[in-house]
């Protein structure tokens, strides 16, 4: 299927300083957009100017939440070339989250073509400074009107861009999270592990309570018996204890990330053995107070890597690493990001370049 394309005036087109830009603020002037309807498939691929869009009241997204999304980064490397990270990995999982949702799939290679024809046409919006990214956020969401529950048979596909700087007000200090006991994020059977907005909804309430009580996030513990650790906020969680970095094994309430893949993968190359397995929050506690927990971090797509530096659980403060980001922490850090922007050697090929 061919792109259309309909260009945004030339004044519109022109990118303003981005230096160290909010996160998911500021657009880019073009979108990408194609519809589904169910007799005809997917049609009519077109980036437009970013616009707004029309929605029937009773679209079945608003009011049953029939949708998914991706988020993913495009970088200016240090020898000024464009790179897309883990793309193929992106679509993928985008794919999996649509099957998930009984949402119609999408063609890879369509959906690669937009990418990077959108990425291409936007590409004076891509950050220059280290530490900053092009975000791309595809989305899929039902749009038949009708407020009867059931599979939508229509939809709409976007790809929107947004210039980013840090994600976490903290930049790379570390965050301070909250073990909630009262809510969970996900449950056996659930859609935990993909990415779909309701997830997201359902963790407002824990992530406000902890905000106020000054936390930065939440630490979720699985919801059958509050017990083994899940995530933290929005991205997935990394211990190192007893010199070995230990993450969740995927048990089904988890989202597979791409960044904790990348990590799992790079570690036997960087020397720090690594292991998914199930994980108590008190064996987390304990490792904390006999210090042979050593470090934690998240690990998003839109963090990156996120050190933790504090964690609350049943009424008390512990504190790892002296709350500094620690060396193992760093080292990830330092090779993914030199890999996202050109500085290191890339062993997976987990970049693809764009070139016009
Ligand atoms: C990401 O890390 O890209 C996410 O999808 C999290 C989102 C809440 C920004």
């Amino acid at each position: 299927m061919e792109i259309r394309i309909d260009l945004a005036p030339k004044e519109l087109r022109k990118a303003p300083e981005l230096k160290s830009p909010p996160f998911g603020k500021i657009f880019t002037p073009h979108m990408f957009i194609m519809k589904y309807e169910e007799d005809q498939g997917w049609y009519s691929p077109e980036i437009k100017p970013f616009s707004e869009i029309k929605l029937h009241p009773a679209a079945i997204v608003l009011h049953y939440a029939q949708t998914v999304f991706e988020g993913l980064k495009v970088y200016w490397g240090i020898d000024g070339r464009i790179r897309l990270f883990r793309v193929w990995d992106h679509i993928n999982r985008l794919n999996r989250s649509a099957e998930r949702m009984c949402i119609p799939t999408l063609n890879s290679e369509l959906v690669f073509e937009a990418i990077k024809t959108l990425v291409l046409i936007d590409k004076d919006w891509i950050p220059k400074e280290k530490g900053s990214a092009l975000y791309l956020r595809p989305f899929i969401f039902a749009t038949e009107g009708t407020l009867g529950l059931k599979v939508s048979r229509e939809y709409l596909f976007l790809i929107i861009a947004s210039p980013v700087g840090a994600y976490y007000k903290e930049g790379f200090d570390p965050v301070k999270i909250y073990v909630t006991e009262d809510y969970i994020r996900a449950c056996p059977g659930g859609p935990g592990d993909v990415k779909t907005g309701g997830n997201y909804a359902a963790s407002l309430k824990a992530q406000a309570i902890a905000q106020n009580k000054g936390y930065t996030q939440v630490l979720w513990l699985d919801a059958i018996e509050r017990k083994y650790v899940e995530e933290v906020g929005s991205m997935n969680i990394f211990f190192y204890l007893e010199e070995e970095l230990v993450t969740p094994m995927l048990t089904g309430s988890i989202l597979p990330g791409i960044t904790r893949d990348s990590v799992l993968k790079l570690a036997p190359l960087l020397g720090v053995p690594a292991k998914e397995r199930k994980i108590t929050i008190e064996e987390v506690i304990e490792g904390i107070e006999r210090k042979t927990l050593k470090e934690c971090f998240g690990t998003g797509t839109a963090a990156v890597i996120t050190p933790v530096g504090k964690i609350f659980y049943k009424g008390r403060d512990y504190i790892i690493n002296r709350e500094e980001t620690g060396k193992i922490t760093r080292l990830f850090f330092e090779y993914i990001t030199g890999i996202q922007y050109g500085e290191k050697e890339d062993p997976f090929k987990w970049t693809t370049l764009l070139e016009d």
